[in-house]
């Protein structure tokens, strides 16, 4: 008897690029300085300055939440995009407005957008990272054509007010770009985006009460445990050794040697960070953009807010302004522990 013919698997393109084509920041107006947190700490503004690069930050008023940050970001990524669409929405926060739903659905509704594929990531200052490797992944599975990447971050609302540590450092902001898809040799088309993680140290940086192992009981958690908690010393050199070792992998992958990267775009943690990270890389410090001293640590959002500011030419933004074809390299780290970094070249975008 015949076998019986086993049908052959559908014929499938190539699958598409993810182009970067839109860019979008917001931060909100309410400006935080040194002066003012050495009011009430028991810090000064030259610690503040000479530690860690920043001069003020901004923070949201009570009453509002991340998706206010995400929204007014989204908005100005799509508009920069040209179009007001998008078949899905990623979110990345630390910081969502409340433990369950996620946050995505609530902006993209918001945006206009209801009905399109949404949710959040969790993977704090390294979640525009991985959320643009979640996009990526849409567009290459065809699930999406354009995709809305938004890193949004309140972190004023779970820093301990009174931990000098953290309280100077960590603000509010957020970022988005818009992905679609593409060919992969266009400007913008995003190559590997290189992710990785070590849970091992996860209790460096951590917020241990509120989750599954610490719950929210109706009783009070002990003191500090909902706040979001860092051990600074130890996380510094993490975070210079794996930004420097995932920006080589992203730079050989692109088929560049570091001397090719025009811009460093890496989360801002600490400007004392960045300047590890070139040191390390032999990269001259002019090549890194930075607005720390004016927006603090936004967390996740940090990414995609220097590059839009950047790309807007803000005379706030160290390093100068984005100009189409400049080979860009993306990196940062983060809780979890988790780091990536990725490299592209920037596309012509209006404004
Ligand atoms: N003002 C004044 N003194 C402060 C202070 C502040 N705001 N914060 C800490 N200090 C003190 C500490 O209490 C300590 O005092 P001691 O020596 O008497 O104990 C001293 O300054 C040094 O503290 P240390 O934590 O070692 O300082 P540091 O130089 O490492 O800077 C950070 C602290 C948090 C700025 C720095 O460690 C950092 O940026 N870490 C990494 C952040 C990061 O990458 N996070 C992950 C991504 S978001």
């Amino acid at each position: 008897m015949a076998a019986a013919r086993r049908p052959a698997a559908p014929a499938r393109p190539p699958a598409p690029a993810a182009v970067l084509c839109g860019v979008g920041g917001w931060v909100p107006p309410r400006e935080v300085t040194n002066a003012e947190l050495s009011r009430r700490l028991d810090t000064s503004d030259e610690w503040i300055r000479s530690r860690t690069g920043i001069r003020e930050r901004r923070m949201i008023n009570p009453g509002e939440a991340t998706s206010d940050l995400a929204v007014e970001a989204g908005r100005l990524a799509l508009k920069s995009s040209g179009e007001a669409d998008a078949d899905a929405v990623v979110l990345a926060t630390t910081t969502p407005d409340r433990p369950c739903p996620g946050t995505a659905p609530e902006v993209a509704h918001r945006l206009g957008l209801t009905g399109a594929a949404a949710f959040d990531v969790s993977a704090v200052c390294t979640g525009f990272l991985y959320a643009l490797a979640a996009g990526q992944g849409l567009i290459a599975a065809g699930t999406a054509r354009r995709v809305l990447v938004i890193a949004a971050d309140a972190f004023t609302t779970i820093i301990d007010p009174a931990d000098r540590g953290t309280a100077v450092i960590f603000a509010d902001g957020a970022g988005a770009v818009v992905l679609r898809a593409g060919g992969p040799d266009e400007p913008g088309a995003l190559g590997r985006v290189v992710l990785g993680s070590d849970g091992e140290r996860a209790e460096l940086i951590q917020v241990p009460a509120g989750g599954s192992r610490q719950r929210s009981t109706g009783r009070p958690a002990p003191a500090r445990d909902h706040y979001f908690q860092m051990r600074g010393r130890e996380t510094f050199r993490q975070a210079v050794g794996h930004m420097s070792a995932a920006s080589r992998a992203a730079v050989a992958d692109a088929g560049w040697r570091l001397a090719d990267v025009d811009r460093v775009v890496a989360h801002q943690a600490n400007a004392r960070i960045l300047a590890a990270v070139a040191d390390e890389l032999e990269l001259a410090e002019d090549r890194l953009l930075s607005n720390i001293a004016h927006v603090g640590n936004t967390g996740g959002a940090s990414i995609p807010l220097l590059l839009a500011q950047a790309q807007e030419g803000l005379p706030s933004v160290s390093g100068g302004r984005l100009a189409a074809g400049d080979r860009l390299l993306l990196t940062a780290f983060g809780a979890g522990l988790a780091w990536g970094a990725t490299a592209l070249l920037w596309p012509d975008l209006p404004g």
